[in-house]
């Protein structure tokens, strides 16, 4: 169940060091794609429950379901999924009475649902939410969102021409840590921002993707070649079918996996468009399992608002899972760690300092003379700030319920969701740079507003 309680609102210490359990929720943030808004197949009343369906009944999608069902008036009514595994756990979670099947074509020929989640890999998202929004469904579609470069504007010209709504599931945009540290740095909390350290580190076999196969996995239990989709036709492989993320043909490799949510978080913090360019570098170091995508790769872009961004993920890291975002200004810096976003914050002095130490006597006197009368002494009272701040989610609290929250609340509304398929396709294309570039072994130009390479 839905267990933190919104209201709560607690300071729990003093000025100079102060801990905060946030509890107000910042609204909202309008989204950047200016769609011609038609009214939805069938207009939905604010208390009019919502009908959706789930296709890719894996992991995540599972879990995003979780989340969808807890928000008030809405229900799963039919999931698609190429393992009938995860058809039979779908009607152990939510029912005997849901429609199942491989071909997700049967849902959207249904009229009596909204919208869908889909939680297929990266090489289907495209296609599966164009042909979901020219059915007239709404869209939750999983980051990455794109695979490929051309799946952008695919995607962003079908949510405008067909008048969906398109959300994509970089969850941690609708986070009210992230609302905060969004509100901090704009306030000038940290001053002048100049860079963003991000990373996200693993050290395990299951975080370096190498999830479970199913013993029954086979031709028979598993749809392959609806799986396999526009990927190269090769025979049956149960890890390519499992462990997808290893093979370019359906992942986007560390990029797309876990840079994107650092880029989402980044650009939405920022309010930036996107980077001018990127490169980066990397490679297989330890997981050598017939893998093709790297399991090291440190990355550097180039931001012109006046800031440098450097990702990295480390599947081979010697301690525990970690990740997190370092906003570095020019008086202080700004972490979010967990469900947790602090500032410490350093003042810069506003007297230059003086180091005459190696001089002559009579020259450091009258260096030091000079620099009395043009900097007074000043009054402690008068000295800014510093100080350490920290503002804590409320136990329990869930990005996750928000995101959808955030879509549902479009589904209803017709506005414009908080990640539309512009700010989807900013941080996607962004953060694949990282892959062309250590493809061509080359720095990498973006267009981040008319998103672009160029
Ligand atoms: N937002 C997040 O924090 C987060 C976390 C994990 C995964 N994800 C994203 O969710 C997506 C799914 O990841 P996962 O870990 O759940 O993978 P998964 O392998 O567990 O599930 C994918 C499912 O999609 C099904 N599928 C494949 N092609 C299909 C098709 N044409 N029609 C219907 N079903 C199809 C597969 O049978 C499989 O069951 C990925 O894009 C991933 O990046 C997001």
């Amino acid at each position: 169940m839905h267990a933190f309680n919104r209201r709560s609102f607690l300071k729990a210490a003093g000025a100079a060091s102060a801990t905060t359990i946030l509890g107000a929720r910042v609204g909202p943030v309008a989204g950047t794609l200016a769609a011609a808004q038609a009214e939805p197949a069938r207009p939905i009343a604010a208390n009019d429950h919502i009908q959706i369906a789930l296709i890719g009944a894996g992991g995540q999608g599972q879990y995003d379901t979780s989340v969808a069902v807890q928000i008030p008036g809405v229900k799963l009514v039919a999931a698609a999924d190429c393992y009938n595994g995860r058809l039979e756990h779908s009607k152990e979670l939510w029912g005997a009475d849901i429609f199942t099947t491989r071909d997700y074509n049967e849902i959207l020929a249904r009229k009596d649902i909204d919208a869908v989640i889909i939680g297929t890999p990266d090489h289907w998202h495209k296609q599966a939410a164009v042909d979901a929004m020219k059915a007239g469904k709404d869209v939750y579609c999983e980051k990455p969102m794109i695979h490929v470069y051309a799946d952008g504007p695919e995607m962003i010209e079908t949510a405008r021409s067909t008048g969906r709504i398109l959300q994509i599931g970089s969850q941690r945009v609708s986070s009210m840590i992230y609302a905060k540290a969004k509100e901090l740095l704009a306030s000038g909390a940290i001053g002048q921002l100049n860079m963003v350290t991000a990373h996200w580190d693993r050290n395990d076999a299951i975080g370096a993707w190498d999830y479970t196969v199913p013993p029954d996995a086979s031709p028979e239990t598993c749809d392959w070649p609806r799986f396999l989709g526009t990927a190269p036709q090769i025979p049956f492989n149960g890890e390519h079918f499992f462990q997808w993320r290893k093979w370019k043909a359906y992942g986007s490799g560390v990029a797309g996996d876990l840079f994107v949510h650092l880029f989402s978080g980044t650009h939405f913090i920022t309010g930036s468009h996107g980077p001018t360019r990127g490169m980066a570098t990397g490679g297989l170091r330890f997981w050598k399992d017939g893998r093709d995508v790297a399991d090291v790769v440190l990355g550097l872009f180039d931001y012109r608002e006046g800031f440098n961004l450097s990702v990295r993920v480390n599947f081979v890291d010697g301690g525990e899972e970690s990740e997190g975002l370092v906003f570095t200004g020019s008086e202080g810096t700004m972490e979010i760690a967990g469900n947790s976003v602090s500032v410490n914050r350093v003042p810069r002095a506003k007297e230059p300092g003086l180091m005459i130490g190696s001089f002559a006597d009579a020259m450091q006197k009258e260096i030091r003379e000079a620099y009395e009368q043009k900097y007074p002494r000043t009054h402690p009272e008068g000295a800014p700030a510093a100080g350490y701040e920290k503002y804590v989610a409320p136990a329990g609290y869930s990005d996750s319920y928000d995101h959808f929250k955030n879509f549902f609340n479009s589904v209803r509304t017709r506005q414009q969701p908080i990640e539309d398929a512009v700010f989807g396709y900013r941080a996607a294309g962004a953060a694949l740079l990282s892959n062309l570039s250590m493809e061509r072994g080359a720095v990498v130009n973006w267009d981040p507003d008319a998103m672009k390479l160029t």
